[in-house]
């Protein structure tokens, strides 16, 4: 096992009728800036219980923060916040709402451009408090300290860590109106989390690969609930709770990490606008093909405890588990081909050229370049 340091502050509030708790979470006397996304609070009655939990309490809201969010609407909020004294900053919405509001609270004290925050985290200072309503099962935002933020003008999309939420409020029941689209990206995006801090080696932890495995096994087997039974409530609390858990830092420790999936998917959807969690359906079975040498005692310990694949050579066994993963981002609906996404070689060509211009050298061990990063888009065009 590696050394590590846990520390998790956020207060996680689970459950049914939550939002009404809302007031006590956020200290008396703050000017608070409420952020949403493009209007789904409003359709599905977290709006008018996040307005109740709020009454009497000195808040302005700002709406549009949109999926991937955008620096070019953020900066717009932070111009606001200053204008308005504001000091506590709520997120009501997906990741993406979550993830522009991390940084607006990392930008208000600064006096620069909001974006030079994303390029450069060292110039990050003093964070104003931020608390959220997570109403999307999949980033597990509400719970780590990232944000992703990504760049209209110049097509970039890039992962930063600012700080941890205050609190998060999780109730499962505003979950029963999401679409079975972002259903199933959320799922895949959740797995892909879990194996980022997986899929590397075998015997660093027995009992993260428990964790981990127990994560895969939970939202192989809801799957199909998820996508079928829209308010199961006990159904939608494990799902949240499984993305929760999947990035909130419990299941990496003393256990290497890989990321060159998202690092990749970070791209597809810089350039073409995919969905996160569809990006990385995939791009990840092509990963496994490509490092399958590197990753084989993972892959196979892997098959055989999620997908319970034994017997034949390593190397069937191996086929096998990849074809039942890529068989699983199916059972979503996801398209996982490239070319079903009308992506082409262009694109590949665009990804490698940028991975080589910032030298990158991502995953386990350092080795997925930009020339192989071109390959294992190709496994999967
Ligand atoms: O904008 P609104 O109207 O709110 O609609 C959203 C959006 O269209 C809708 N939605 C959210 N909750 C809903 C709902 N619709 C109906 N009922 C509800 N209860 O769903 C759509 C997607 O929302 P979004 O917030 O974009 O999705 P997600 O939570 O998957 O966030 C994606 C962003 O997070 C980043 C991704 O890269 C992407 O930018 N990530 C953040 C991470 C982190 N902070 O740790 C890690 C991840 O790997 C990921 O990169
Ligand atoms: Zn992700």
């Amino acid at each position: 096992m590696k050394n590590f340091v846990f520390r998790n502050p956020t207060k996680l509030i689970f459950g049914k009728g939550t939002i009404a708790s809302l007031g006590r979470e956020i200290p008396e006397g703050r000017k608070i800036m409420v952020t949403f996304g493009g209007g789904s609070a409003k359709t599905n009655g977290v709006y008018d219980q996040v307005a109740a939990a709020l009454a009497g309490r000195d808040y302005i809201e700002f709406w549009g923060i949109e999926s991937n969010p955008k620096i070019e609407t953020l900066r717009e909020a932070v111009k606001i916040c200053k204008r308005e004294g504001v000091d506590f900053l709520l997120s009501v919405g997906g990741g993406s709402v979550l993830d522009g509001t991390k940084l607006i609270a990392a930008a208000i004290r600064y006096d620069g451009d909001p974006w030079d925050l994303v390029l450069d985290g060292r110039l990050i200072g003093e964070i104003v408090p931020f608390g959220d309503v997570m109403t999307m099962p999949a980033t597990a935002s509400e719970m780590n300290l990232n944000a992703v933020i990504s760049n209209k003008a110049t097509k970039e999309k890039f992962g930063m860590r600012v700080d941890y939420p205050r609190f998060s409020i999780l109730d499962p029941q505003t979950t029963f109106t999401l679409p079975e689209y972002q259903r199933a990206c959320g799922m895949a995006d959740t797995f892909i989390h879990v194996m980022e801090q997986y899929m590397t080696v075998t015997g660093e932890s027995p009992l993260m690969d428990r964790w981990s495995e127990g994560i895969l096994q939970t939202l192989v087997e809801i799957a199909p609930k998820v996508l079928a039974e829209k308010d199961d409530y006990d159904v939608m609390a494990d799902y949240m709770l499984c993305a929760t858990m999947g990035l909130n830092g419990f299941i990496a420790m003393g256990v290497s990490e890989d990321w060159a999936t998202h690092k990749i998917g970070h791209e597809l959807t810089a350039i073409h606008g995919i969905t996160h969690g569809h990006t990385l359906a995939i791009v990840f079975p092509g990963l496994l093909r490509v490092l399958k040498e590197q990753k084989k005692s993972k892959i196979l310990q892997y098959g055989e405890r999620v997908w319970n694949i034994t017997g034949g050579s390593e190397d069937e066994c191996i086929d096998r588990t990849i074809a039942a993963t890529e068989n699983f981002f199916r059972s979503l609906g996801l398209k996982i081909r490239l070319s079903e996404m009308g992506v082409g070689a262009d694109t590949i060509a665009e990804i490698e050229r940028r991975f080589n211009e910032r030298g990158a050298a991502y995953g386990e061990n350092g080795n997925v370049t930009g020339e192989v990063a071109r390959r294992i888009l190709e496994e999967v065009m």
